[in-house]
């Protein structure tokens, strides 16, 4: 299997170039590296006005077959998944392909046993155990649609999503063991499903013995099933047959306004995507060991945990727990152990172990790293140079990554060793991106050493097909700022030699330690506590966050203790929508700066936050100048 690997500068040229000129050549020699039942009729059909977009029309595949049934000849003895738990004096697991397989067709089996069927929904809410990648894999092996909930959301943001996926079958464990702490998980499940009376079935694993109560009729224990499944004989799941276009899964993510929306991803073009982006950005080679810390709850373990590096045949690491917990050496105790050779993580990963010194290094040998990588956010050149420095001991090329839960894979890095990397850029696109910088307008900005919002012309095969549910939001908000593009929400700087440098959302949409959070979302929890008349949420610089969150709160006219109210608008927002969404500043304010139509000016209130005090801006328009210096003055 070579997957199209590009394997120098010159190549990656004339790739590039070809993907633009013959999109439909290009990849189909990709796609033809895949296990299909059967092959496309057109490569690809699509408009972004609708936006209405096929990849590989009428193919038939499953994408089990790709990452697990196909490498069961040649390395089906080699480790798929090792599992590093989260006490490192426990013991660890190495599953093989052959086992991986084997393990998914018997779970396959308890799904279909407990009536999950083709295109249900099926959420799945656990901790990073492999249990839940044979999950996620189970259900694309018969069919269903997951949508993986992150371990850290809280009750009413499980309840949302469930009903939003209408989802009548959950996955969840007793509980999850994070650092020092054990997560109660299926007790907040609970909790949310009070919400969700449609849900007919409730697998759990038992991971933390927690105490848990199973509801008679509705759940019903993981290894119950299994043994069932076991006792009745059955081995292989052949697997379900889908088309190139059926949704693989469903992923919520935050945007400007409203609740979280249901990216969907298809079956086929993900698949090429993810797999096609991770061969090329890591340069991966069979046999390398990969370790991508991500959680799987959000995309990049989807992409690039589970999808990418299966289908690719790679050993990748599963990380059960957290970097600083019992020592901040776990990372590079986890290279060490396991001769890692490929590193994904993240900026505000590498920023908190920074502040740790090298000390924790220094205790391992990290010589079998050749690549390292970040994603999630823009990396300053501070924290690139210490990752650089005493990661890869200055040997390893570090890609940054940039992408979305929406693109489905990475679409602007260095390709580790082919194209060279420059600190805290993205720098290049992948062969089949088009990005296009435009100016508010939606005009382009041609040339380099520009600024702009950075959009994407042409689809690539991973591009998300709908948001679940509600086509329109789709459309609204990725394709109608700027007709005939997708609008990424990102700013974006082109350098002199025609690097990328994302610098940053440009709409309402925040960036905690790599986590999106809409701060619509976190104003309307803050508004949901007692005593607070209205808030609005900015973020602002933050060591090792990258962002924070500053929230200016309008409270009603009875007493508060302002000590107390903070931590009770913490609570409920944590209540709402999980620990994450937190604000780290709270201002108590009389009014907020508004025009007078009654818009909130967050750009005045993002500059205070931000320590700004001397140039805030035109704020003649305002229905009360005088608020913004009490708020000044009142900066925490
Ligand atoms: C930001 C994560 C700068 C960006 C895969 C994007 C980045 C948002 C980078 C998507 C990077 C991601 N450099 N910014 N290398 N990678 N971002 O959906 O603002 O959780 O729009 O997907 O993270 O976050 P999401």
């Amino acid at each position: 299997m070579s997957f199209y690997r590009i394997s120098n500068a010159d190549k990656y040229r004339t790739a590039y170039q070809q993907s633009v000129e013959h999109p439909e050549t290009f990849w189909s020699d990709i796609a033809g590296h895949f296990t299909w039942r059967k092959r496309w009729d057109k490569v690809l059909e699509w408009n972004f006005e609708q936006p209405d977009i096929k990849w590989f029309r009428n193919a038939r595949l499953n994408i089990t077959e790709n990452c697990l049934d196909r490498h069961l000849a040649d390395r089906g003895d080699q480790p798929a998944i090792i599992w590093e738990p989260n006490d490192p004096t426990q013991a660890n697991r190495t599953i093989t392909y052959r086992e991986l397989h084997a393990q998914v067709c018997k779970f396959a089996h308890v799904l279909k046993n407990n009536g999950v069927g083709r295109a249900d929904r099926v959420c799945i809410y656990m901790g990073m155990i492999p249990e839940l990648a044979i999950a996620i894999l189970a259900c694309a092996r018969i069919g269903a649609i997951h949508s993986v909930i992150f371990g850290g959301f809280s009750a009413r943001s499980i309840a949302d999503r469930v009903q939003d996926a209408g989802a009548e079958y959950v996955i969840t464990a007793d509980g999850a063991f994070r650092g020092g702490k054990v997560i109660e998980l299926k007790s907040v499940v609970d909790d949310a499903l009070e919400q969700c009376p449609f849900v007919k079935r409730v697998i759990v694993y038992s991971r933390t013995d927690t105490p848990v109560s199973m509801i008679q009729g509705r759940d019903v224990w993981w290894d119950d099933e299994l043994e069932n499944v076991h006792n009745a004989g059955y081995a292989d799941f052949p697997a379900e047959e889908m088309d190139s276009e059926d949704p693989l899964f469903i992923l919520y993510t935050s945007g400007s306004t409203g609740k979280p929306k249901g990216v969907v991803h298809s079956s086929g073009g993900y698949m090429v995507y993810a797999t096609y982006s991770f061969v090329n950005v890591f340069q991966y080679n069979p046999g390398d060991v990969y370790f991508c810390t991500a959680d799987i709850g959000w995309i990049t373990g989807h992409s690039y945990i589970v999808y990418g590096p299966l289908c690719a045949g790679a050993t990748t690491v599963l990380f059960e727990g957290v970097p600083t917990w019992p020592e901040a050496d776990r990372f590079w105790e986890i290279v060490d152990k396991y001769k890692v050779n490929i590193l994904y993580t993240a900026p505000t990963a590498i920023r908190s172990l920074m502040a740790h010194g090298t000390g924790p290094i220094e205790k391992h040998d990290l010589s079998s790293l050749k690549v390292l990588g970040t994603v999630g956010e823009p990396i300053n050149e501070e924290a690139w140079q210490w990752y650089y420095e005493n990661i890869g001991k200055g040997q390893c090329p570090i890609v940054d990554t940039w992408w979305q839960t929406e693109t489905g894979g990475i679409l602007i890095s260095n390709l580790a060793g082919v194209t060279p990397h420059k600190p805290a850029h993205a720098t290049l696109p992948l062969p089949g991106v088009q990005p296009i910088l435009v100016d508010d307008k939606g005009n382009e900005i041609t040339g380099n050493g520009v600024a702009g919002n950075l959009c994407i012309k042409f689809p690539w095969p991973s591009i998300l097909r709908t948001t679940y549910g509600d086509h329109e939001r789709c459309r609204q908000n990725y394709f109608a700022t700027y007709p005939g593009l997708y609008f990424t929400g990102d700013g974006c700087l082109r350098d002199l030699e025609g690097n990328y440098r994302i610098t940053g959302r440009v709409d309402d949409v925040l960036n905690v330690s790599g986590h999106r959070i809409g701060t619509a979302e976190v104003e309307n929890a803050i508004n949901m506590h007692s005593g607070v008349i209205e808030s609005a949420v900015v973020g602002y610089p933050h060591d090792i966050k990258g962002q924070g969150i500053y929230a200016y709160v309008i409270l009603d006219s009875h007493h508060h203790d302002e000590k107390l109210t903070r931590l009770d608008i913490n609570q409920t927002v944590s209540r709402l929508i999980g620990p994450i969404a937190k604000p780290d500043q709270i201002q108590f304010v009389t009014g907020l700066p508004k025009t007078r139509s009654g818009k909130i000016m967050r750009r005045i209130l993002r500059k205070i936050a931000e320590g700004e005090t001397e140039n805030l801006g035109d704020t003649s328009t305002l229905l009360d100048p005088t608020i913004v210096d009490e708020i000044k003055n009142g900066k925490l």
